[in-house]
């Protein structure tokens, strides 16, 4: 065998000429089957028990899946059981086909019959390998012997259907070509042509031609172009759905479905977040809210990823990886800075301008649409900026810090985060903001004080009288402003800590209703230095909160 990489045969583009499929959109949602308790559960380290098989089939109902492959029940004991409970313990919703997988031999076949009895709507799956390399190393057999299988698969079937169904019974047909991909496509046209007409397919009562990606070997687009192929080719498209069944082996599972759908696609097969054979099935989870955030509604309902992710980890014991599309752990986190300060200025612009739609950078779905908060998009470590912990505290804690004091805030955390050298806890920095800014250390103390407002031929004026200590003195302090903060500033001015500058002054509710506390945020600036220094108050009156807020800061000034 050659070394490394030459011992490997780059895949055969095929020949399409005129191909539609890139200039093609998604405009609607494909028919979806769910292949979890059959692909998805036989990839597993502990398959599923009858207990947990039950409850994802209820989730997969619940979710909107109208077809459901519930396993290969000619396979062992436990899938013909599992089948047989779903049936006979009338868990399937009346409008919900149920699918059962089985190869084209004919013992299989027969046992698949039995496994079905009773039940209202059945798909039958019915597979046989058909690419180079399995007929090559698998079944050393020419094409004739490989479409005879698929035949006399198609023809027992039949018959048995013709045979068995039963009144009120609804049996439809499935047929792939295994290994679709690494089939000749007009060989795989061949066998399927050969199929529909041994089932006698209609456009009426038309069979699902299933196109596995069973191994992918390709480039989405050429898959793509397979598939466009094969729909342009086959004879009597009209009888058959056209299916896809992605794996994702390359990691474009995904991408291979979307672009078959725009290669004309009707049905994609997939599990819930990918699971399934080595690197896993088409993940239905990501193709759909990839369609949602193209205003496509997908027809499932994703609503609570978190609780499908707890169900899917706990049935499943596979676990979902932190940046897994939609629903990791992480994928509505922004760390870093500059993403925290365009998502923190998207919402608000949201907000303000009362958006119709989500233009939020960084974001591409709204969290809440799947179920998650907003309280964990933004997390503080040492990469973040101002706007992170700006958003924390406001959209947790509820504190709107103005523009000015956040780059300071932003200091503090920065330097908390590489001291601790890891990422901070919103509470841990709620401590931040308080040690720094509401428990500040008292030198000078409001111990007492009164406001009495004048007005005076439409001039108001604000008279402060109160008490002030330092170091275990106390000193009276009175004066008159336009206003509570002038008042104030004016009376100590009286006093030797009077060199700072009135800068700014912001206030908000700090909650609604009766009890609500007001926050005042102050900017002086030193008379000597010009340095800014930002004081807090928290008080349930507002001028009580902005005089707070004026001697936090000078508090804060003095300490350093
Ligand atoms: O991946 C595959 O080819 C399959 C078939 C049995 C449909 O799972
Ligand atoms: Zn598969």
């Amino acid at each position: 065998m050659e070394p490394g990489f030459k011992k490997y045969i780059p895949f055969k583009q095929i020949e399409l000429k005129n191909r539609e499929w890139p200039s093609k959109v998604i405009t609607k949602a494909p028919i979806w089957c769910s292949v979890d308790l059959r692909d998805g559960n036989q990839a597993l380290v502990d398959p599923m028990n009858m207990k947990e098989k039950l409850e994802y089939f209820k989730v997969l109902c619940d979710l909107g899946f109208k077809e459901i492959e519930v396993g290969f029940p000619s396979a062992s004991q436990t899938e013909y059981d599992i089948c047989r409970e779903l049936i006979e313990g009338n868990h399937i919703p009346d409008d919900v086909w149920i699918q059962v997988l089985v190869q084209a031999r004919p013992h299989l076949i027969k046992k698949t019959f039995e496994a079905i009895r009773g039940a209202k709507n059945v798909i039958i799956h019915f597979y046989n390998s058909t690419s180079t390399v399995q007929r090559k190393v698998v079944f050393r057999m020419d094409k004739p012997g490989i479409v005879n299988i698929a035949v006399e698969g198609a023809k027992l079937i039949r018959q048995l259907t013709e045979e068995q169904c039963e009144p009120g019974q609804n049996i439809r047909f499935e047929y792939s070509p295994e290994s679709f991909s690494g089939t000749e496509t007009d060989f795989a046209i061949e066998i399927c042509e050969a199929v529909l007409d041994q089932l006698g397919a209609t456009k009426e009562n038309p069979v699902v031609l299933n196109l596995p990606n069973t191994v992918e070997m390709c480039t989405a687009n050429t898959f793509a172009d397979q598939v466009e192929y094969f729909i342009k080719n086959i004879k009597g498209r009209e009888r058959a759905i056209i299916s896809v069944h992605p794996h994702n082996d390359r990691g474009t599972g995904v991408a291979c479905a979307e672009l078959a759908l725009l290669a004309g696609a009707d049905r994609i097969e997939g599990t819930l977040f990918g699971n399934g054979e080595r690197t896993g099935n088409l993940d239905i989870v990501t193709t759909g809210l990839n369609m949602y955030t193209q205003g496509v509604d997908p027809q499932l309902d994703f609503s609570n990823l978190p609780k499908l992710r707890d169900m899917f980890e706990r049935c499943t014991k596979m676990h979902i990886g932190e940046r897994h599309p939609y629903s990791g752990e992480l994928v509505f986190t922004a760390f870093s800075g500059s993403h925290q300060d365009a998502i923190n200025k998207g919402l608000q612009f949201a907000e303000e301008s009362h958006a119709k739609y989500w233009e939020i950078p960084y974001l591409p779905i709204d969290p809440a649409d799947v179920g998650r908060q907003y309280e964990p998009i933004i997390r503080i470590n040492s990469q973040s900026g101002k706007g992170g912990a700006a958003f924390i505290l406001h959209h947790k804690f509820g504190f709107i810090v103005p523009k000015e004091m956040q780059a300071e805030i932003g200091t503090i955390v920065k330097d908390k985060c590489d001291e601790l050298g890891r990422e901070i806890k919103d509470e841990e920095l709620y401590e931040l903001f308080d040690k720094n800014y509401i428990s500040v250390e008292q030198k000078y103390k409001l111990i007492k004080h009164r406001f009495v407002e004048h007005s005076d031929e439409g001039e108001n004026k604000v008279e402060f009288t109160g008490i002030i200590s330092c170091d275990g003195r106390q000193y009276n302090v009175e004066s008159v402003g336009n206003g509570p903060i002038d008042a104030f500033f004016n009376a100590i001015k009286k006093l030797e800590i009077a060199n700072y500058k009135f800068v700014s002054y912001h206030e908000h509710a700090l909650a609604t209703g009766s009890d609500s506390k007001a926050v005042a945020y102050i900017t002086l600036e030193d008379n000597v230095t010009g340095e800014k220094i930002f004081g807090v108050g928290i008080e349930n009156n507002i001028n009580f909160a902005s005089v707070k807020g004026v001697l936090c800061a000078i508090n804060r000034a003095v300490k350093n």
